[in-house]
């Protein structure tokens, strides 16, 4: 019998009853999926520590249609799906992407259409941290005056590959750099998205990408737009609106992109950590 149980935070929950390794009935994803729109994040704990990769796809796959990362030398290398999130090397060589998005970002906020749900698949756990933070961006739109919700009514984004608040490429919080090849593919174009967004499915407001992509506010000077996003950066990933993942050996993780802003946290060096992870896109693009 699946169970939800909330966090006690403000948002977040574990769900409990499900194997993943076996096929998912309609009423069971049914379940997790509710779950993940009245809780943001959820959390399956101790799934198989062999999952196969087929399964994982399959899970995330529900949710929406699983698109490859445009950062390719990461992927797994028979399932294009999954990045590998990793600081451990074999031979000298990255067997996957280290310090992935250690700074607030909603993912593929630099693409037309969006990511929906993120899902992560814990292989190695470090002895210390490791934890991925999240933050409720539709909390945090809620608690925002009524004069700021009119301010923000109709405004729309810029948005670029990128962590726009590290540029510095000897920092461990920059996005990792892509190559011309990759900015070629599909990563270089300026793309608009809705400030404040609702939710494609529950239709409920929130703060969209806020940190991470958004350099500028169409219509507004780059000094403006950018004060502007970094104010309500500061507001929407204040620890009252946050939650904290901890990992253990074959733990799922799910998060509803248009509801949350994500940071991983930054892991000593000394201890190996490595993910798979799934991202899906949302049907369409989000309505300006
Ligand atoms: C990410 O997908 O942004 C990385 C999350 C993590 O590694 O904790």
């Amino acid at each position: 019998m699946i169970s939800v149980q909330p966090s006690g935070a403000c948002m977040g929950a574990e769900v409990s009853g499900v194997d993943l390794s076996g096929p998912l009935s309609a009423e069971t994803f049914g379940a997790i999926r509710e779950a993940l729109h009245r809780h943001h994040v959820i959390v399956l704990r101790g799934q198989s520590p062999s999952l196969e990769a087929e399964r994982f796809i399959d899970f995330a796959g529900r949710f929406g249609r699983p698109e490859p990362h445009v950062l390719d030398q990461f992927h797994h290398p028979t399932h294009s799906d999954i990045l590998i999130l990793s600081n451990v090397k074999k031979n000298g060589k990255p067997i996957g992407l280290a310090d992935g998005g250690t700074y607030w970002h909603s993912d593929y906020s630099y693409l037309d259409v969006p990511a929906r749900a993120t899902v992560l698949y814990s292989i190695q756990v470090p002895e210390v941290g490791g934890d991925t933070l999240f933050a409720d961006q539709e909390q945090a739109y809620a608690d925002l005056p009524e004069k700021m919700k009119q301010r923000l009514e109709g405004l729309v984004t810029l948005n670029l590959y990128g962590n726009r608040d590290d540029l510095d490429p000897e920092s461990r919080t920059i996005a990792f750099p892509l190559t011309e090849d990759q900015k070629q593919k599909r990563s270089i174009s300026v793309i608009r998205h809705p400030l404040v967004r609702r939710h494609p499915y529950t239709g409920r407001k929130a703060l969209y990408a806020v940190s991470g992509t958004s350099f500028a506010i169409e219509g507004m000077s780059d000094d403006e737009g950018l004060a502007l996003l970094r104010e309500l950066a500061d507001h929407s990933t204040q620890p009252k609106y946050q939650y904290r993942v901890s990992y253990g050996v074959g733990d799922v993780v799910a998060w509803d992109n248009a509801s949350v802003l994500h940071s991983a946290t930054l892991t000593d060096p000394k201890f190996a950590r490595t993910l798979w992870r799934v991202t899906t896109k949302e049907a369409q693009r989000p309505a300006m």
